[in-house]
Formats: structure tokens, sequence, C-alpha cells
């Protein structure tokens, strides 16, 4: 018995010794320690023997466990090691490496002159008004002094849903909004889309974009509408700019204005950017007709108003000289990474 004892603990070493894999090493503690390992098995024989064999076979037996439990662990923590070495060398990162670039987004080109001309009003004391797109044909011609038979209608060619119902062409739809919502004094900007069937080219597109300015309160004159203007186009364009204001006729405002900058190649003396005018167009505004404020249920005879519609398209443009507005819807990677 002493043998076999002997016999277990040299193969129970080896085999330790040699092992390299934790499963194997569960095993090999199955085999040898386990309940119906080799080892219990020779322990349950210790009946057979005498009373003098069995202390020292007790002991013995009781060293091979020990020695096996001992080789075992010493063993298992090996492993471990290893297995974590191995971890952190094949998990290492090379800081060195050059990173993955992530690619940042610009502002649209409309959407840095909109909120820049937003900023403008808010610091004068405007606020934000936002309107409908599918409009009422009440809102976007009748309430603005167009009556269905009007000549003017033509000139904003109307894509209709029904009748009654349209794409706005102009933001002044939301005046008559605001009007019918707001007491005087009133002081609101609205930006947004507006739709008109025109062939897409280099100055027209189906959609695009204008900014309605609208004021009412008592004593509002052209004065006031001119100041304000020119501090728009100074702070959009250099305090050096000048505009200038050309009799015009626009059915929902009298008088009417179209609003000219002076053109910021030359300078007011004529060259090919401004074809020669040394003023380049870039609005429509005037005195709201008191038709339109009495229709809004605001007394004509007690308040008076200005308004302005801009197109942002337009001031974008002459902003960062883009030639052709298709550059604008186009989204091209290549022309929006430049902003
Ligand atoms: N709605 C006009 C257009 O689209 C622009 C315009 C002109 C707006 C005069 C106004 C205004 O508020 O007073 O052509």
């Amino acid at each position: 018995m002493k043998q076999q004892l002997e016999a277990i603990r040299a193969a129970a070493r080896t085999a330790l010794n040699d092992c390299t894999d934790p499963n194997l090493l569960e095993k090999l503690r199955v085999q040898y320690l386990g309940k119906k390992g080799e080892l219990t098995a020779i322990l349950k024989q210790m009946g057979k023997l005498s009373a003098e064999e069995r202390p020292a076979i007790g002991q013995l037996a009781n060293q091979v466990r020990e020695d096996i439990e001992a080789a075992l662990a010493e063993k298992q923590q090996r492993l471990a090691e290893a297995l974590l070495a191995h971890k952190l060398e094949s998990e290492t990162v090379d800081i060195t490496l050059p990173g993955t670039t992530q690619k940042v987004g610009s502002m649209h080109p409309l959407t840095i002159v909109e909120n820049e001309i937003r900023e403008i009003f808010l610091g004068m004391g405007f606020s934000v008004a936002d309107g409908p797109e599918v409009e009422y044909d009440y809102y976007n011609f009748e309430a603005l002094n167009l009556p269905p038979d009007h000549p003017a209608r033509d000139t904003q060619d109307t894509f209709y849903i029904t009748d009654n119902i349209l794409l706005r062409t102009q933001t002044s739809s939301v005046q008559v909004h605001v009007m019918e919502h707001q007491k005087p004094p009133i002081r609101v900007i609205s930006p947004g889309r507006v739709y008109r069937s025109d062939a897409v080219d280099a100055t027209h597109s189906p959609l695009f974009h204008q900014i309605e300015g609208l004021v009412v309160d008592k004593g509002i004159t052209m004065a006031d509408l001119k100041g304000t203007l020119e501090l728009l186009m100074q702070r959009l364009y250099g305090e050096e700019c000048r505009i200038r204001l050309r009799p015009h006729h626009f059915p929902f405002t009298e008088p009417s204005a179209e609003v000219d900058v002076m053109c910021f190649q030359c300078h007011g003396e004529g060259c090919r950017m401004c074809k020669g005018e040394g003023y380049i167009e870039l609005l429509g505004a005037g005195m709201v007709h008191p038709k339109v404020l009495e229709g809004c249920g605001i007394d004509s005879s007690v308040y008076s108003g200005f308004a302005f519609g801009l197109g942002l398209e337009r001031v974008a443009m002459r902003r960062y000289n883009i030639g052709d507005m298709r550059l604008l819807f186009e989204n091209d990677y290549r022309f929006l990474e430049q902003f």
C-alpha cells in the first residue's frame, strides 16, 4: 500500500507538472483527489491493515494528499498568471498609431445667414414667429389685399393643393397670422420655406427661403423701415454698406419699395457683378396697407406699420459669392464643408 501511495504521488506530480490546460487540471483533481479518485480508493482499503501498520500508512496517505493539493494549487496559480499575461499581451493597444478621424459637419450657408439675421433682430427687440407652409389662399393672398382675380397672383406661380389650399409663395402670410393673434406693438420676423412653380436654374428654385419682418405700432413711419433695414445690412455686410429704396408696388404695402444694397465689389461705382448698377436688389418692403391692418382687426387710424420680405438665398449668395443657387440645394459635401 505504501508503494501504491508513492506511485500515486509520483504520477500525480508528473501529470500536474506537464499540465498546461485549466480544464485538464480539474480532471486531474478529480482523478486523484475526488470521491471516486485513486487516493480515496486506497484509503478505503485502510480497514484491511493491521493496527500497527495503520498510523504510518495513514500519515503517508495524508502527506500524499497534501502534496497533491499543494501541487494542484501551485499549478492553478501559475496557469492563471499565464492566462493573464497572455491576455495583457494580446490586448495591448498601440497608442502611437494614428486614430480614425471623426468627420465634423458644418453649418449650411443658409442656416448661417438665417441665424445671423435672427440674432440681429433679436437684438432690436423682435421676436420670431412661425407659420404653416401648407396655407389657405386667404392668408397667402386674400388677406394681403390680393383678391381672387388680382393680376399679381400670376407673378407668384403657385402650387395649389385644392382651390383653397396651397403651398405658401411668401412668408408674408405669417403677417396675417401674427396680426390676428397679437395686439400692437408688434415686432416680429418670420423665417421659413416658400414655394413657387419655377423651373430650376442658377437663380431660381421651386423651394427657397424668405425672412419676413413686421412692425406695427403707433407712429411707425417709412423712416423706421429704412433705419431698420440699414442697420440690418450694415451688420450683415459691414459699416460702410449703404441701402437705396426704389418705388415699387406690392398689393399689401402702400407705399412700397424695393430695397437695394450697395454693390460689395465696386462700392457703388458699377461693375459686372451689379451689371453696372452700383446697387443690387435684395428685398421688398413697404408700409403695411391699411386694408391689411383693418382685415386683421387693427385700427389703421391709430396704428401704422412696416413690413419687408427678404430672400435668404440671395443674401447668402451675395455674402459668400456663390454664383449658382443650385449649389445651396444639391448638398455636395465638397461645397458644404467650405463653410
Ligand atoms: N412677399 C414679397 C415677395 O415674396 C416680398 C415682400 C414685399 C414682403 C414687401 C413684404 C413687403 O413684407 O412689405 O415677393
